[in-house]
């Protein structure tokens, strides 16, 4: 239990200074651990991931082996990013696998939120064991884990332990980042180069757009989503408010309406928005937004996004509503 409480020497980590002394302890400590050994390691391009990557990177070059698992439910022009700063800029040995049909093909049908939570976990652990079952000479595997997940073993990263790890995956442990806290592992991130755009990114869940695309997951439905999720992002950008508001996106439910476009009836899905804020996420407040951003984040979605023709916002606080909606 002592391996898991964060020793009281330990500074709050707020400045790059600090980031650089914990950054150079953790590179000796890997080094250390690890010896000439590979680590595997399933790079999501969340803060978490992304940092203990960029250690790893640091600290072992080309003994990490990095798996980005796209299953189809990741926000518009992620995969790409991770490709491009892992791989491209930081020259990681990084393994690309494109599983969407295979996610996508095993949802088809399901609405049951619980079950497509389990169905993503399943197929991602599957999909990272096959990969990692490829590999020789693997006796580690990284974890973005970090102190809250510890302290409360709350919503966050169940999916990556649904059911256990197979025997594939059963490795050591590399966590490099347990003790930290959200605000400290991007102070390091930072630190050590990553952008900005994946530094102060906002919490995503494991499930991604999956839990947006509300009941059972179609394709041109999650293209509704995505699309509209990156235009809402877009807009806040412009509007100075990323990293200001703590977590907005787009949610589509199943249902459609009837509206109008150029004097012709459509019969078309209405594009949920959604902006919270919270400290915890036990309890979040509706972040307040200018009513002319609203307007012309209705302008863009209805004219940008194909199959919708009304926008709602979801000005419900939690309780009574969760912040996502599955
Ligand atoms: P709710 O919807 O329960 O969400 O108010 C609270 C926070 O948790 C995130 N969330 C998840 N994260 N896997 C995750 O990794 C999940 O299955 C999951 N469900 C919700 C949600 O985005 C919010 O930040």
């Amino acid at each position: 239990m002592s391996d898991n409480v964060r020793p009281e020497s330990m500074a709050r980590i707020t400045t790059p200074e600090l980031a650089e002394a914990f950054i150079n302890e953790q590179i000796a400590a890997l080094r250390a651990q690890i010896g000439g050994k590979r680590v595997l390691l399933a790079l999501s391009g969340g803060v978490d991931s992304s940092v203990v990557a960029a250690l790893l990177i640091r600290a072992v070059g080309k003994q990490l082996v990095c798996v980005h698992v796209n299953h189809g439910l990741l926000r518009k022009g992620e995969p790409e990013q991770v490709v491009r700063v892992f791989r491209d800029e930081l020259g990681a040995e990084l393994i690309y696998v494109d599983a969407v049909d295979r996610f996508l093909d095993a949802l088809a049908g399901v609405d049951d939120p619980e079950r497509k939570r389990k169905i993503i976990g399943k197929i991602f652990i599957d999909v990272f064991a096959e990969e990692a079952k490829k590999l020789d000479g693997v006796e580690f595997l990284g974890q973005g884990t970090i102190y809250p997940d510890i302290l409360e073993s709350g919503p966050v990263k169940s999916h990556h332990n649904v059911g256990g790890l197979p025997e594939e995956l059963r490795f050591e442990l590399v966590e490099p980042i347990k003790f930290l806290y959200k605000d400290e592992v991007r102070v390091v991130g930072k630190a050590l180069g990553l952008p900005d755009g994946m530094v102060y990114r906002q919490p995503f869940p494991g499930p991604g757009l999956g839990v947006r695309c509300v009941g059972a997951i179609t394709r041109d439905r999650l293209e509704a989503v995505r699309e509209s999720d990156a235009i809402l992002r877009e807009e806040f950008a412009n509007a100075g408010l990323e990293g200001k508001v703590w977590q907005y996106f787009t949610i589509v439910p199943d249902f459609k309406s009837t509206g109008i476009t150029d004097g012709r009836r459509t019969y078309d899905w209405p594009v949920v928005i959604r902006a919270v804020n919270t400290v915890d996420a036990v309890t979040a407040e509706v972040a307040e937004l200018d009513f002319k951003l609203v307007q012309k984040i209705v302008a863009r979605i209805t004219s940008e996004v194909k199959g919708v023709n009304r926008v709602l916002w979801d000005v419900t606080p939690k309780p009574s509503g969760t912040i996502e909606w599955e």
